[in-house]
């Protein structure tokens, strides 16, 4: 593979960090906890991880509420141990991804205690302070993502501050070309340090419309909708001014060798395009539509074929099955063997895949019971915390059968807590399963590595009968292989000699690990929920 970047070939591996690996006993992972894990990322084949939050901060959001952007929380470690990072991971040939949150500090962040003090103070314009209307209300209707409005009544100084997210979370203001600065610095700082890029949070949030125009109404909204939601965020997300933010932080990157920069962007297409800029913004606006789409072949084949028509050649494709704000894929979809579908897919279509921990061994959402419910959207709304809840999506992952699932050892309270499962799922077993998920993603990782075209290669959409079923080509100068995905509980018996002029392939992987089907392309035979990879001799 030639001129192809690390970050458009390898996989991203995301790493909640309390969650992953608890090394100190404290029931919270942390990076040391990270590193003893490297070899394992290694076996697996992931070549990149990006990292949540590691900084020092009050927990209020759980790491997305910053006090310092170049330390790390004593939970998580000290600066030396994340050097050590870098470098065993860099050791291992892996890239470290780290995370970006300039939107919003927390309260406790210095900048935020100065600028709290007086209206005069030299950080007063370091966040966006408003004065009440008339009738003392907020200055207008801008809802948090939170609950509640996005505004928060100062009673030392009389104003009112924005939080797009929990009140402990102010708003930066980049009509300020100081906080750019400082922002502009603290990516300086990191990339001096070796990181090989950043995901940046919220990206579209950034610049909001100078006039604090009201949000108009959400004819859509219903109370299956999470209550922010009620409004269009018209004026606080996507304002074209963020694009100018983002290319200033693309300068920084380019002044590194080979480093990514990838946005937090929950957006339609033709808003995901924007951040491409020329070349010259995000080198991935993550692409979410995967996770809001309905797990129906009709829905995802659209989805697909239309980001593949839409995207220019010099922009680089994007897919993402998971994160810590979103469902788990399996809960999601209700299926096991679906979610073997949904690997297969994320991995074998043309672009970056970014793969939540766990996913490969197929971690479920974990009920929480109310009394140890901790994520802050949950607990300001009790009424819609199974709506808003992140909890469940976040529990510790499932290394082993002993007391703590291997996360942290037997006794300590950790600080969600673990599936029910674990003693049945989870990886050590897994390895031992020559037909488990995790031996489905280390087979889909390893014919990655091996055929250049599942990387880098062209897609080309196959058009079926068949409404269920989803083919596609991969391709490229040295292979042609044929992906056929079954996203129903139908079987298939499928004719594919017309569109295809090869007669046979030669089956590389099929999602439940068997060997036994055929490949002759006039006549496959699609059991419910398979998928297969075929490579087109
Ligand atoms: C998006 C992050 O993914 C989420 O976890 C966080 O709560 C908000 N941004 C606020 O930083």
């Amino acid at each position: 593979m030639t001129n192809f970047k690390w970050w458009q070939t390898s996989i991203i591996y995301q790493i909640y960090p309390r969650s992953f690996q608890d090394s100190n006993n404290d029931g919270i992972g942390d990076i040391p906890g990270i590193i003893k894990r490297l070899d394992y990322l290694r076996e697996i084949g992931i070549k990149s991880i990006w990292i949540s939050p590691f900084y020092p901060s009050p927990m209020k959001d759980f790491g997305y509420d910053i006090s310092d952007y170049k330390g790390i929380h004593p939970i998580f470690g000290i600066m030396k141990d994340f050097d050590r990072l870098l470098d065993e991971a860099h050791k291992r040939d892996i890239k470290i991804i780290i995370d970006l949150v300039p939107n919003h500090t927390s309260d406790q962040h210095p900048w935020f205690l100065e600028s709290r003090k007086s209206k005069d103070n030299p950080y007063r314009d370091y966040y966006i302070w408003k004065d009440s209307k008339k009738n003392g209300k907020e200055p207008n209707n801008w809802l948090s993502y939170f609950g509640g409005s996005a505004w928060e009544w100062d009673r030392e100084t009389q104003q009112y501050y924005l939080h797009q997210f929990v009140k402990e979370q102010p708003d930066l203001n980049y009509a300020n070309p100081k906080v750019l600065k400082e922002i502009l610095d603290i990516i300086d700082f990191w990339l001096a340090k070796g990181v090989d890029g950043f995901r940046v949070d919220v990206i579209c949030n950034m610049w909001k419309h100078p006039d604090f125009p009201n949000n108009p109404k959400n004819p859509k909204w219903t109370k299956k909708l999470p209550p922010f939601e009620k409004y269009l965020m018209k004026y606080n997300v996507n304002q074209p001014e963020v694009h100018a933010i983002v290319r200033k932080m693309r300068k920084v990157l380019d002044k590194y060798k080979d480093r990514v920069l990838i946005g937090e962007t929950y957006l339609p297409y033709k808003g995901l395009l924007e951040f491409y800029g020329n070349n010259d913004e995000c080198h991935l606006p993550f692409n979410f539509h995967l996770l809001g789409v309905k797990w129906k072949a009709p829905a995802i084949k659209k989805k697909v074929n239309d980001y593949e028509k839409i995207l220019p050649e010099n922009c680089w494709p994007s897919y993402v099955l998971g994160n810590h704000d979103q469902k788990r894929i399996a809960t999601k979809i209700g299926s096991e063997k679906q979610a073997r579908i949904a690997n297969m897919l994320l991995l074998t279509l043309r672009g970056s895949p970014t793969v939540y921990y766990g996913e490969e061994i197929c971690m479920k959402n974990v009920k929480i019971p109310k009394s140890l419910i901790q994520d802050p959207p949950a607990l300001n709304q009790p009424d819609v915390a199974d709506i808003v809840g992140r909890d469940p999506e976040r529990t510790p992952m499932q290394w082993d059968d002993s007391p703590n699932a291997g996360f942290s050892a037997k006794g300590v309270k950790t600080w969600l807590p673990l599936a029910k499962d674990y003693k049945t799922n989870n990886v050590e077993i897994q390895k031992t399963q020559s037909n488990s998920m995790l031996a489905l993603f280390k087979s889909l990782t390893k014919l990655r590595s091996e055929y250049s075209c599942l990387n880098s290669g062209k897609y080309k959409y196959i058009p079926t009968a068949q409404k269920d079923i989803f083919a596609y080509l991969r391709y490229d100068k040295n292979n042609t292989i044929l992906v056929v995905l079954n996203f129903s509980q139908k079987f298939f018996k499928l004719d594919l000699s017309k569109k295809l002029p090869e007669k046979n392939g030669k089956l590389l992987l099929a999602s439940d690990l068997e060997e036994h089907h055929s490949t002759q392309l006039s006549s496959l035979n699609i059991k419910a929920h398979l998928g297969l990879i075929i490579e087109i001799e």
